[in-house]
Formats: structure tokens, C-alpha cells, sequence
């Protein structure tokens, strides 16, 4: 049995790892609209030898990596769409098309995996199990992961296991964030309707003013994360979009509010649910309103498996050091990630990435997003190293 050198051969791809990222950087394509991109993805997996599938969750593909032997079944899950954004960047691969850009880094993470697929698939006759590939669509809709379960990602063979990355912009590259427990917060949304009465604003006698108990409400909802809740388990609720009236002087008939709640544990978001429907209700009737809650849960927290973050900083030791390891790393943000690692054991890890030598920050999502290009191999090695403390022998 040879030991690979993982970061010697991810090194070696550096260049057409580049050239491949800058590709997918110039043509973004939007969620559930990866067709250019899944047409590479698919012909790339093809030229290397392993099972694909397309058209899994509309636009996701699927690659499998049969080893020569029997043995585990790992999945590595990458994201592929862009954001509606109009790009800034006036580097020469900046995004082509108009109003659409990679602004989150998923160039990065499709580029990876097909790296992975690539560099593992040479070594072949070693592996004892198999690797299933995970292009997925629509990941800033949070309706990919979805879509793909939905069509049966998850059998045929189930895997053992599921790993995942995200180029992370907030740390420089050499570090890693590897936490164990959640990540990534679970994502709910929720709209709300206040009706009360209208009528003049000149007599808010004869009216019931549903605008004074949306601001009630809207206050009061902020003291369950205060108050509620135990301060050591993280959450947040935001009001953010709110619908009221059509004139200063006309007390409309009803308010709608939009928002968000994150959680990092089921529990706390239940609890979140339902303080915010006893305080909303107890407002609106105090005020002599009523009210209607609709609560979606987009977003399943994404929570490492304990053993499976332990064994990944084993391995991820030696390319970063135990100093470049941040083990409590952690996001609000929401992935959906989380729906693979449900009753599979998994682990999603943040990769730094941060453009060297830039004075300024621009954060993922904004319209000047960059990542440093050096991640991209670094990624390949230490993704392929994780899959391989499962599939390759010692
Ligand atoms: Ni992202």
C-alpha cells in the first residue's frame, strides 16, 4: 500500500484548478438554472471514469467513485449556483452575464470536488468503498438539497458518511473552522398578520390600530431570545419587511410582517415558535386585534457529528497544524447542507480563504466577493484526505 501525497498532487492541479474556477466565475448561472455548469460537471465525472447521474433535484449530478474493493459509501456534497447580484469586480474573469455572480464562492466548491473526483479517482485500485460526488443546485434558494433527497441522493448506497466545505472569507487561508455539534443555523420564516380596524386617523378612537400593535409585538418578540431562552443556546429573530396603509391619514385595516428565525438546536426553535405565537396572540387580543402567524421551516440546522469533526482534525492536522484549526467556528448564516447529514453521521467545515494583502473586506454575498485561489488546492488535498480516512486503508 503507497500513502499519497495528497498536498503534493492537489498542488499540482493548481493552474487547472484556476482556470476552471475563473470559467465558472464568468458564467454564474442562477438556482435550478445550473445547466452549463452540470453539463461540465457531468462530462468532467465521465472522462474520469465514474457513474453519472443527471437531472438529480433538476439540475444536480451525481458521480460515483467505485473503489476496487467493498467498504464505505462517503458522500461530498458541492454547491453550484451563483446569486442574483450584479458584479463589481473588475478582475478579467469577472462574471459575464448581467446581474448574476459567484458571490458566495460555490465556483470554489464545484472546482474542489471535481478536483477530488479527479485526484482519487487515480487511486482507484486502493479504495475500499466508494465515493458519491454531490453537485448541488440551488443552494441559495435552500431548495437543492431538497430536490435532490427527493430524488433518492441519499439511497442507493446510503452513505456512511458526509462531508462538505465552505470557502469561508473571514479567515485567512491555512485556517480551517472543524466544530463539532452545529455550524450553520436551522432557517425559519415567517409572515404575520395583524388585522385590527380601520378608519380616520383623526379618530383613532373609533378604530383599532393595527400599526401600535405591530409595534408591540415586534418589540415584545425581542425579548424571547433575552428572555426565553437560555443565553448559552444562540437564535436570532428579525423583523424585516413590513406592509402597512396606503395614507397619513387612514388608520389601515391590517399589518404585515415578514422576518426571520435562526436556531442552532430543534428545541430552541420549537420554543421559538411557540413564545412567539403565545406573545402575538396575548398582544393582538390586548389591543383588540387579531391575528394570523404562518411559520416555514426552510432549514434544517447543519450539526457536525462529534466523531466525525474529532477524526477530520486528526487528518486535517497535518496540513494546517492544530493552530490553524478554529473549533468553534459557527454561523447563523443557513445551508442546506444539513438534509445529508440527518441520521448520517457528517461534517462540514469552513476553509479560510480571505483575499491576501486587500485592504478592504468584502464579505460573501457582497457584489466584490473574491476568495484567494490558493484555497482551491488546498481544498482538493484536505477534502480528499477526509474522504480517504474512510475509503483507503491503512
Ligand atoms: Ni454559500
Amino acid at each position: 500500500m503507497t500513502t499519497i501525497d495528497f498536498r503534493t498532487q492537489a498542488n499540482a492541479m493548481h493552474d487547472e484548478l484556476v482556470v476552471r474556477r475563473r470559467d465558472f466565475h464568468q458564467h454564474p448561472e442562477l438556482a435550478f438554472e445550473e445547466f452549463r455548469t452540470a453539463g461540465i460537471v457531468a462530462e468532467e465525472l465521465n472522462k474520469l471514469g465514474l457513474e453519472v447521474q443527471t437531472g438529480v433535484g433538476k439540475t444536480g449530478v451525481v458521480g460515483i467513485l467505485e473503489g476496487a474493493q467493498d467498504g464505505p459509501t462517503v458522500l461530498v456534497r458541492a454547491d453550484m449556483d451563483a446569486l442574483p447580484i450584479l458584479e463589481e469586480n473588475a478582475f478579467e474573469y469577472a462574471s459575464v452575464v448581467p446581474g448574476k455572480m459567484h458571490a458566495c464562492g460555490h465556483d470554489g466548491h464545484t472546482t474542489i470536488a471535481l478536483g477530488v473526483a479527479k485526484l482519487l479517482s487515480r487511486h482507484r485500485d486502493q479504495i475500499a468503498g466508494r465515493i458519491k460526488f454531490v453537485f448541488q443546485p440551488a443552494e441559495e434558494i435552500v431548495g437543492g438539497a431538497k430536490a435532490m433527497v427527493a430524488d433518492g441522493v441519499l439511497n442507493d448506497p446510503r452513505p456512511d458518511v458526509s462531508l462538505g466545505l465552505h470557502l469561508w472569507n473571514g479567515m485567512p487561508l491555512g485556517r480551517l473552522g472543524v466544530a463539532d455539534g452545529p455550524v450553520m443555523a436551522g432557517s425559519s420564516r415567517f409572515t404575520l398578520k395583524i388585522i385590527g380596524k380601520g378608519g380616520h386617523a383623526a379618530s383613532p378612537h373609533q378604530s383599532l390600530d393595527p400599526v401600535v400593535c405591530a409595534a408591540h409585538v415586534i418589540t415584545a418578540l425581542q425579548s424571547i431570545v433575552s428572555r426565553n431562552l437560555n443565553p448559552l443556546d444562540g437564535a436570532v429573530i428579525s423583523v424585516t419587511k413590513l406592509d402597512a396603509g396606503t395614507a397619513f391619514n387612514i388608520i389601515p385595516q391590517h399589518v404585515e410582517l415578514r422576518g426571520t428565525v435562526r436556531t442552532f438546536k430543534l428545541e430552541v426553535r420549537d420554543l421559538v415558535e411557540q413564545r412567539m405565537r403565545e406573545i402575538i396572540q396575548g398582544i393582538a387580543s390586548a389591543m383588540g386585534c387579531t391575528s394570523e402567524l404562518q411559520i416555514e421551516h426552510d432549514v434544517l440546522p447543519v450539526s457536525n457529528h462529534p466523531d466525525v469533526s474529532e477524526r477530520m482534525r486528526g487528518v486535517f492536522q497535518s496540513f494546517v497544524g492544530a493552530d490553524g484549526m478554529d473549533t468553534n467556528e459557527r454561523t447563523m448564516g443557513s445551508e442546506d447542507v444539513g438534509l445529508f447529514m440527518t441520521d448520517i453521521p457528517g461534517m462540514y467545515f469552513f476553509l479560510g480563504a480571505s483575499v491576501p494583502n486587500s485592504d478592504e473586506y468584502y464579505g460573501h454575498h457582497h457584489p466584490r466577493f473574491d476568495f484567494d485561489e490558493n484555497a482551491l488546492p488546498l481544498g482538493v488535498a484536505l477534502m480528499s484526505a477526509a474522504v480517504a480516512e474512510y475509503v483507503l486503508p491503512k
